[in-house]
């Protein structure tokens, strides 16, 4: 009842103060003005019937997905009033311990807004909100169709041709940089946080990828590592980090951007192999010998008998190398950009039992 009361007042103090035009693609809702500090769009929420209701507009089903507090609502009511195609937009409901990690993910999203184009959600609207009577906090943002990149990945190093991997490595290292210039670190780049976009070229089997899950970012005023990092893409300085609780980054000297590289290094070699890197942290000397790192990697990339170009190899040493000597993300896309296509391996079909099926 108090949900509904809420809900009713929302309404009403968003109708003076907002009103929908009649839009033509692609702008379906209205979006944020970026130029504000708060994000200016109302939106409720019950959870007992749920829909998601932006001023006037309840815009369809939200359909739980995983045990989490998240929803994804598309497809909406939106379609017959406005008159025109089918919205797309996805929405993370928030609680408790999560309600800040979600008002930093839209900050950062924000503030990539522009500067990172194609490669993160696009955020519609924001706002504090109330889930079976419990302060919540929910944002909207652009559905990334394609699925993520968790149970795909196999699928994906089998099926991309050569060229049009390389191509589409590039542009998510690239993403990785604008990221990085615009001064935020991501810290827990992994396969489910990472989708398809479903903006494919004719022809192609997957679009280009999007970095979703900005709630661990960090600018550099963070010192700790996330505690919710996930352990098998994490960088070996920041697991060290967390079974070091007392340390502090800046003592320690470790760059969260470094740490992205290792993450994303992994999945690329998931991408381009078709099995998870996981092995690299056993070698903890490593970059005592770069030259044996090399050799290990060759033998890992190795696919059948095909002995795997040193380029590559050394690329691969260099993104999963120890932090003082890692590569940076833009000189991991610069030097992976002048591999040639034809040195990427092609792989023939793996399955991981591990994955799921999104
Ligand atoms: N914009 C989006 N489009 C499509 N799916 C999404 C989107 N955002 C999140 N998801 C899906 O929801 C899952 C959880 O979202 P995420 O932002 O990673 O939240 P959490 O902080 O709970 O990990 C993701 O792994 C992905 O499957
Ligand atoms: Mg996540």
């Amino acid at each position: 009842m108090a949900s509904l009361m809420k809900l009713a007042l929302l309404s009403i103090a968003v109708i003076p103060t907002f009103s929908y035009p009649i839009l033509s693609p692609p702008t379906i809702l209205p979006r944020i003005d970026y130029s504000a500090s708060e994000p200016s769009v109302p939106l409720g929420l019950r959870s007992e019937s749920p829909y998601l209701e932006i001023g006037d507009y309840k815009l369809s089903e939200l359909v739980r997905i995983g045990q989490g507090d998240y929803g994804i609502v598309f497809k909406g009511k939106a379609k017959k009033k406005l008159g025109y195609g089918s919205i797309d937009i996805a929405m993370k409901v928030c609680q408790e311990a999560a309600i800040a990690s979600c008002k930093l993910e839209v900050k950062v999203l924000q503030e990539l807004h522009g500067k990172v184009p194609g490669g993160i959600p696009e955020v519609y609207a924001s706002s504090d909100s109330t889930v079976n009577d419990r302060p919540g906090f929910s944002f909207i943002m652009t559905l990334e169709k394609g699925g993520t990149l968790k149970g795909k990945s196999a699928i994906y190093s089998e099926q991309e041709k050569p060229e049009d991997k390389h191509s589409n490595l590039v542009k998510l290292w690239t993403t990785l940089e604008e990221i990085h210039d615009a001064g935020w670190a991501h810290r827990d780049i992994f396969s489910s946080n990472m989708a398809f976009s479903d903006k494919r070229e004719a022809g192609q089997p997957f679009g280009p990828m999007v970095f979703l899950d900005f709630g661990q970012a960090s600018d550099a005023s963070r010192t700790t590592t996330p505690v919710g990092i996930t352990l098998k893409y994490a960088a070996p300085e920041e697991v060290a980090l967390i079974n070091a609780q007392h340390y502090d980054r800046r003592v320690v000297g470790i760059d969260p951007k470094l740490g992205d590289v290792w993450s994303l290094g992994c999945i690329t070699w998931q991408l381009i192999r078709g099995s998870e890197c996981t092995w690299a942290k056993e070698n903890e000397n490593y970059n005592l010998d770069e030259e044996k790192f090399t050799e290990i990697i060759k033998d890992k990339l190795k696919v059948g008998d095909e002995t795997v170009h040193d380029d590559l190899a050394k690329w691969f040493a260099g993104v999963l190398a120890g932090s003082r000597t890692r590569l940076t993300s833009k000189q991991a896309r610069e030097q992976f950009e002048k591999i040639d296509a034809g040195h990427l391996p092609v792989v023939p079909p793996y399955y991981d039992s591990d994955s799921d099926s999104d």
